[in-house]
Protein backbone atom coordinates (compact mmCIF):
# COMPACT_ATOMS: atom_id res chain seq x y z
CA UNK A 1 0.00 0.00 0.00
CA UNK A 2 2.72 2.28 0.70
CA UNK A 3 3.93 2.75 -2.71
CA UNK A 4 1.56 5.20 -3.57
CA UNK A 5 2.93 7.21 -1.22
CA UNK A 6 5.44 10.19 -1.49
CA UNK A 7 6.37 10.63 1.85
CA UNK A 8 4.92 10.61 4.99
CA UNK A 9 4.10 14.00 6.66
CA UNK A 10 2.95 13.76 10.38
CA UNK A 11 4.19 10.81 12.34
CA UNK A 12 1.92 8.53 14.18
CA UNK A 13 3.95 9.63 17.58
CA UNK A 14 2.89 13.30 16.76
CA UNK A 15 -0.70 11.93 15.91
CA UNK A 16 -1.00 10.36 19.27
CA UNK A 17 0.23 13.31 21.35
CA UNK A 18 -2.05 15.66 19.67
CA UNK A 19 -4.69 13.83 20.75
CA UNK A 20 -3.52 13.69 23.96
CA UNK A 21 -3.04 17.57 24.04
CA UNK A 22 -6.31 17.82 22.72
CA UNK A 23 -8.02 15.28 25.14
CA UNK A 24 -6.92 16.79 28.39
CA UNK A 25 -8.25 20.42 27.04
CA UNK A 26 -11.82 19.19 26.33
CA UNK A 27 -11.82 17.38 29.50
CA UNK A 28 -10.72 20.50 31.13
CA UNK A 29 -13.18 22.81 29.53
CA UNK A 30 -16.29 20.48 29.28
CA UNK A 31 -15.91 19.04 32.92
CA UNK A 32 -19.12 19.03 34.60
CA UNK A 33 -21.13 20.18 31.38
CA UNK A 34 -23.36 17.39 29.03
CA UNK A 35 -21.44 17.28 25.97
CA UNK A 36 -21.91 15.47 23.04
CA UNK A 37 -19.09 14.49 20.65
CA UNK A 38 -20.34 14.03 17.23
CA UNK A 39 -17.72 12.30 14.57
CA UNK A 40 -17.98 13.33 11.36
CA UNK A 41 -17.55 9.94 8.98
CA UNK A 42 -15.89 8.86 7.66
CA UNK A 43 -12.69 10.45 7.71
CA UNK A 44 -13.05 11.53 11.25
CA UNK A 45 -13.46 7.88 12.35
CA UNK A 46 -9.67 7.38 13.25
CA UNK A 47 -9.07 10.66 15.31
CA UNK A 48 -12.30 10.77 17.33
CA UNK A 49 -11.44 6.73 18.50
CA UNK A 50 -7.64 8.07 19.77
CA UNK A 51 -9.02 11.52 21.17
CA UNK A 52 -12.36 9.93 23.20
CA UNK A 53 -9.85 7.74 24.86
CA UNK A 54 -8.05 10.51 25.98
CA UNK A 55 -11.15 12.58 27.22
CA UNK A 56 -11.13 11.64 31.07
CA UNK A 57 -15.13 12.99 31.12
CA UNK A 58 -18.34 11.45 30.55
CA UNK A 59 -19.37 12.46 27.12
CA UNK A 60 -22.28 11.22 24.78
CA UNK A 61 -20.80 10.35 21.10
CA UNK A 62 -22.53 9.97 18.25
CA UNK A 63 -22.03 9.94 14.65
CA UNK A 64 -22.91 12.21 11.44
CA UNK A 65 -22.08 10.89 7.70
CA UNK A 66 -21.77 13.58 5.25
CA UNK A 67 -19.33 13.88 2.07
CA UNK A 68 -18.66 16.39 -0.41
CA UNK A 69 -15.50 14.95 -2.02
CA UNK A 70 -17.10 11.77 -2.94
CA UNK A 71 -14.62 9.81 -5.32
CA UNK A 72 -13.40 13.08 -6.44
CA UNK A 73 -9.95 15.21 -4.89
CA UNK A 74 -11.72 18.15 -5.02
CA UNK A 75 -14.91 19.06 -3.12
CA UNK A 76 -17.81 19.16 -4.98
CA UNK A 77 -18.99 22.34 -2.40
CA UNK A 78 -22.30 20.35 -2.17
CA UNK A 79 -22.27 18.73 1.68
CA UNK A 80 -24.58 15.59 1.31
CA UNK A 81 -26.15 14.45 4.78
CA UNK A 82 -25.26 10.47 4.63
CA UNK A 83 -26.74 9.43 8.22
CA UNK A 84 -27.76 12.39 10.96
CA UNK A 85 -27.32 11.76 14.83
CA UNK A 86 -30.25 10.70 16.77
CA UNK A 87 -28.89 11.85 19.70
CA UNK A 88 -31.63 15.24 20.88
CA UNK A 89 -28.88 17.86 21.07
CA UNK A 90 -30.87 20.84 22.61
CA UNK A 91 -29.93 21.70 25.55
CA UNK A 92 -26.49 20.20 25.56
CA UNK A 93 -23.04 21.42 24.59
CA UNK A 94 -21.68 20.03 21.08
CA UNK A 95 -18.43 19.44 19.91
CA UNK A 96 -17.84 18.48 16.08
CA UNK A 97 -14.92 16.23 15.44
CA UNK A 98 -13.08 15.82 12.19
CA UNK A 99 -10.05 14.58 10.58
CA UNK A 100 -9.59 18.08 8.24
CA UNK A 101 -10.67 21.11 7.80
CA UNK A 102 -10.08 22.34 3.81
CA UNK A 103 -12.36 24.69 2.19
CA UNK A 104 -14.43 24.76 5.61
CA UNK A 105 -17.64 24.30 3.57
CA UNK A 106 -17.89 20.65 5.46
CA UNK A 107 -17.85 22.35 8.86
CA UNK A 108 -19.92 25.35 7.91
CA UNK A 109 -22.99 23.64 6.66
CA UNK A 110 -22.50 21.05 10.12
CA UNK A 111 -22.43 23.91 12.45
CA UNK A 112 -25.08 26.05 10.91
CA UNK A 113 -27.43 22.73 10.82
CA UNK A 114 -26.88 21.68 14.14
CA UNK A 115 -27.10 25.58 15.62
CA UNK A 116 -30.97 24.87 14.34
CA UNK A 117 -31.87 22.12 17.14
CA UNK A 118 -31.20 24.56 20.10
CA UNK A 119 -27.52 23.41 21.56
CA UNK A 120 -25.88 25.23 24.20
CA UNK A 121 -22.61 25.84 22.34
CA UNK A 122 -21.38 24.44 18.63
CA UNK A 123 -17.30 23.91 18.83
CA UNK A 124 -15.05 22.27 16.47
CA UNK A 125 -12.01 19.65 16.53
CA UNK A 126 -10.05 19.21 13.88
CA UNK A 127 -6.93 17.06 13.68
CA UNK A 128 -5.56 18.79 10.10
CA UNK A 129 -5.96 22.07 9.00
CA UNK A 130 -4.93 23.37 5.62
CA UNK A 131 -5.85 26.63 5.25
CA UNK A 132 -4.66 27.29 2.03
CA UNK A 133 -8.16 26.60 0.33
CA UNK A 134 -10.46 28.01 2.66
CA UNK A 135 -13.67 29.21 1.33
CA UNK A 136 -15.94 29.39 4.67
CA UNK A 137 -15.04 31.65 7.65
CA UNK A 138 -15.32 28.92 10.14
CA UNK A 139 -13.74 29.11 14.07
CA UNK A 140 -11.86 26.25 14.48
CA UNK A 141 -12.11 25.70 18.35
CA UNK A 142 -9.36 23.21 18.85
CA UNK A 143 -7.38 23.06 16.01
CA UNK A 144 -4.65 20.60 15.12
CA UNK A 145 -1.69 20.44 12.68
CA UNK A 146 -1.73 23.02 9.85
CA UNK A 147 -0.73 20.92 6.56
CA UNK A 148 0.40 22.97 3.62
CA UNK A 149 -1.63 21.99 -0.34
CA UNK A 150 -0.58 18.57 -0.65
CA UNK A 151 -2.83 16.09 -0.83
CA UNK A 152 -2.94 13.65 1.90
CA UNK A 153 -4.02 10.62 3.26
CA UNK A 154 -3.96 8.01 6.19
CA UNK A 155 -5.55 8.56 9.46
CA UNK A 156 -8.84 8.72 8.19
CA UNK A 157 -8.47 10.27 5.07
CA UNK A 158 -9.12 9.01 1.79
CA UNK A 159 -8.81 9.32 -1.86
CA UNK A 160 -11.63 7.65 -3.75
CA UNK A 161 -12.58 5.43 -0.56
CA UNK A 162 -8.91 4.16 -0.09
CA UNK A 163 -5.79 4.47 2.09
CA UNK A 164 -7.75 5.26 5.27
CA UNK A 165 -6.33 2.64 7.47
CA UNK A 166 -2.66 4.32 6.71
CA UNK A 167 -1.65 5.09 10.51
CA UNK A 168 0.07 8.39 9.60
CA UNK A 169 -1.19 11.05 7.48
CA UNK A 170 0.93 10.62 3.85
CA UNK A 171 1.40 12.94 1.05
CA UNK A 172 -0.43 10.92 -1.74
CA UNK A 173 1.79 10.54 -5.32
CA UNK A 174 0.90 13.05 -7.97
CA UNK A 175 0.54 10.26 -10.12
CA UNK A 176 -1.97 8.74 -8.38
CA UNK A 177 -4.77 11.25 -7.79
CA UNK A 178 -4.23 12.71 -11.45
CA UNK A 179 -4.59 9.63 -13.42
C1 LIG B 1 -13.43 15.23 3.70
C2 LIG B 1 -12.86 15.36 5.09
C3 LIG B 1 -13.70 16.44 5.71
C4 LIG B 1 -13.98 17.37 4.55
C5 LIG B 1 -13.06 18.55 4.59
O1 LIG B 1 -14.59 14.43 3.73
O2 LIG B 1 -13.01 14.14 5.79
O3 LIG B 1 -14.92 15.91 6.19
O4 LIG B 1 -13.76 16.59 3.35
O5 LIG B 1 -13.15 19.32 3.44
P1 LIG B 1 -13.77 20.77 3.36
O6 LIG B 1 -13.25 21.59 4.51
O7 LIG B 1 -13.24 21.28 2.04
O8 LIG B 1 -15.26 20.66 3.36
P2 LIG B 1 -15.20 13.75 2.42
O9 LIG B 1 -16.24 14.63 1.84
O10 LIG B 1 -14.09 13.33 1.53
O11 LIG B 1 -15.97 12.48 3.01
P3 LIG B 1 -15.28 11.27 3.83
O12 LIG B 1 -14.97 11.81 5.20
O13 LIG B 1 -16.32 10.22 3.86
O14 LIG B 1 -14.04 10.88 3.09
MN1 LIG C 1 -15.07 13.80 5.89
MG1 LIG D 1 -13.02 11.81 1.58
Amino acid sequence: MMEVIERVLISKGELDRQAEELGRRISEDYAGKELVIIGVLKGGFIFLADLARKITIPVDLDFMSVSSYGDSSKSSGVVKIIKDVDTNIGGKHVLIVEDIIDTGLTLNHLVELLKTRGPLSVKICAALDKPSKRKANVQVDYKGIEIPDEFVVGYGLDYAGKYRNIPEVCILKKEIYMK
